[in-house]
């Protein structure tokens, strides 16, 4: 057993302030163990979650020493042991009280997304599919909803109305879904099955040109799905291709291959 210094975030809406604990850890603890014993036995009302203390859950994400990750899976030996452990809640979305941020923006953005619609059975009644379509897809489904990258991704971060519903709906002004809805986007976009077209709304609504393809969501996320380079590259690129590559604009003219450029609403208009 050692002693080990934590500073941990209290607060609320209204404000907050690091404060300062010791607590004994034993070998093989992880940062939520020791926000645990803390809670135990030094503030009995601190707030955070956790459920499964797996990495499966994806609700114990918070900032240990600056960066965005799971407390759960953040072993204590991967600290020096003279080292202050800070921890605060998730900076990109609003906190409700010390450890626990208000991610509903998030459920509000996947509710956007229009979802899978079935492409027609073959004429012998089945769907078929390539198992490299299907290897294809599986890596964004092993998403847990940490939204570690979503705090991690300044365009969410920084610009203006940030993740704390601006005026206009949201992050980045309203135009930057953020990286765990492209792959959302990207999963349902790649699948072999779906029949639907959303690169209007990719562009328009959930703004793709907003990524500066920086992989910053990348490194942070619990899951190693590569992020930017399977997820949001090949919707960029499906973006490029639908509105400003003129090889392929040209191609579609003389095939007489109709594309959808509106999004849905602006056709309603
Ligand atoms: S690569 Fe794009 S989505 Fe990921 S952190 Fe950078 S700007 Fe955000
Ligand atoms: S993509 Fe990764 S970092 Fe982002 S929410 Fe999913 S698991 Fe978490
Ligand atoms: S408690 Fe479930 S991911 Fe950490």
């Amino acid at each position: 057993m050692s002693k080990r210094q934590f500073k941990v975030w209290r607060g609320d809406t209204k404000g907050g302030d690091f404060k300062s604990f010791e607590v004994d850890v034993d070998p093989g603890m992880v940062v939520l163990d020791a926000l645990h014993r803390i809670q135990a036995q030094d503030a009995n009302d601190l707030a955070l979650r956790w459920n499964c203390k797996a990495g499966k859950c994806g609700s114990c994400s918070m900032e240990i020493n600056g960066k965005p990750r799971l407390s759960c899976m953040t072993r204590m030996n991967t600290f020096e042991p003279d080292e202050t452990i800070t921890v605060q809640p998730l900076k990109a979305f609003p906190v409700i009280k010390d450890l626990v941020t208000d991610v509903s923006w998030n459920y509000e953005q996947n509710k956007k997304i229009p979802k899978f619609k079935p492409r027609p059975k073959e004429a012998d009644g089945t769907h078929r599919m390539y198992q490299e379509d299907i290897d294809r897809v599986q890596e964004f489904r092993k998403c847990i909803e940490c939204y570690l990258c979503q705090d991690t991704c300044h365009v969410l971060r920084d610009r203006d109305g940030g993740t704390t519903h601006s005026s206009d709906g949201g992050a980045g002004g309203g135009r930057f879904v953020g990286p765990r809805f492209m792959i959302r986007l990207a999963s349902l976009e790649m699948h072999p099955l779906d029949a639907d077209d959303r690169i209007p709304e990719i562009r328009k609504e959930f703004g793709s040109g907003m990524c500066n393809i920086t992989r910053c969501c990348t490194e942070v996320c619990p899951e190693h799905i590569n992020i930017t380079d399977n997820g949001i590259i090949p919707l960029k690129e499906r973006v490029v291709d639908r509105y400003y590559d003129p090889i392929a604009i040209l191609g579609r003219k003389l095939f007489g291959i109709r594309r959808r450029t509106k999004a849905r609403s602006e056709q309603a208009k």
